[in-house]
């Protein structure tokens, strides 16, 4: 049995003393929950004040993004996996598709960072999606494949369970226009597929595959009643506390 996560990515939205109430006030709603993992991402500069603010709560911590270096080093603007664990997460996103289109994230950095992540004890959230160009045009397995292929080069079976993988085809993130759940679960089931033809089938089977991409309090539901949907990674209905908890709630 696969235990669903449900991770709420702040992006670049919310200040110090923003994101610390956005924590306390999600707290206490879903302190009786643990049908799912749960989960936030604060920008790096909230980091260790929603960590503290969490603390002792079923509640983790994540990067939205981690440095491909380990350890400490000359590069300006980075942070490393150790310092991420340092400022109290233990899980971090990696990939995500606005990494890659506006910031030159390769597939290659895409597993440099996903590596540096497991070497410093953190679960990285390998986020894959294809573009609307490249649905248009009937190429979204192949990239899908491509992006998922790369981003687990290297890494054993052992590693494997330690990883996420996040499906956010990138036309349906803040566009209001979800994947149905048939187009989901189609691509959630792919996507094992490929990791089972690498990795086995009994490891693919325990990788938990979260969908996102305009996911909602009303759209949850239906999302998570498809076989290989996971969990969600979820963007802007994360930044309030009552939706986001709706959201993790969705079993009601
Ligand atoms: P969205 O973002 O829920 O606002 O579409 C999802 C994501 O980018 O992770």
């Amino acid at each position: 049995m696969r235990k669903p996560i449900i991770a709420g990515n702040w992006k670049m939205f919310k200040t110090i003393a923003e994101s610390s109430a956005t924590a306390a006030q999600l707290k206490p709603l879903v302190a009786h929950t643990n049908h799912c993992e749960i989960a936030v991402a604060p920008v790096f500069t909230s980091l260790r004040f929603v960590a503290d603010r969490l603390e002792g709560s079923n509640i983790q911590v994540a990067s939205q993004d981690i440095a491909a270096e380990r350890g400490q080093g000359a590069y300006t603007g980075e942070v490393s996996g150790e310092m991420l664990r340092d400022a109290g997460c233990s899980l971090a996103i990696v990939g995500h598709s606005e990494r890659r289109q506006y910031y030159g994230e390769t597939d290659e950095t895409v597993n440099r960072k996903a590596r540096a992540a497991l070497d410093a004890g953190l679960r990285p959230i390998i986020c894959v999606g294809e573009t609307l160009a490249e649905r248009d045009s009937g190429r979204e397995r192949e990239v899908a494949k491509r992006q998922i292929n790369a981003a687990l080069a290297e890494l054993t079976a052992v590693d494997l369970d330690r990883i996420i993988v996040a499906y956010e085809p990138v036309w349906a993130i803040g566009t209001g226009r979800t994947a149905t759940p048939q187009q989901a679960q189609s691509m959630h089931a792919f996507l094992r597929s490929v990791i089972a033809d690498t990795f086995g089938e009994a490891a693919a089977q325990d990788v938990r595959i979260l969908y996102g991409g305009s996911v909602k309090p009303e759209n949850i539901g239906e999302l998570m009643r498809e076989d290989d949907l996971d969990g969600a990674l979820v963007g802007g209905a994360s930044l309030d506390a009552a939706s986001f908890a709706r959201i993790v709630n969705y079993l009601g």
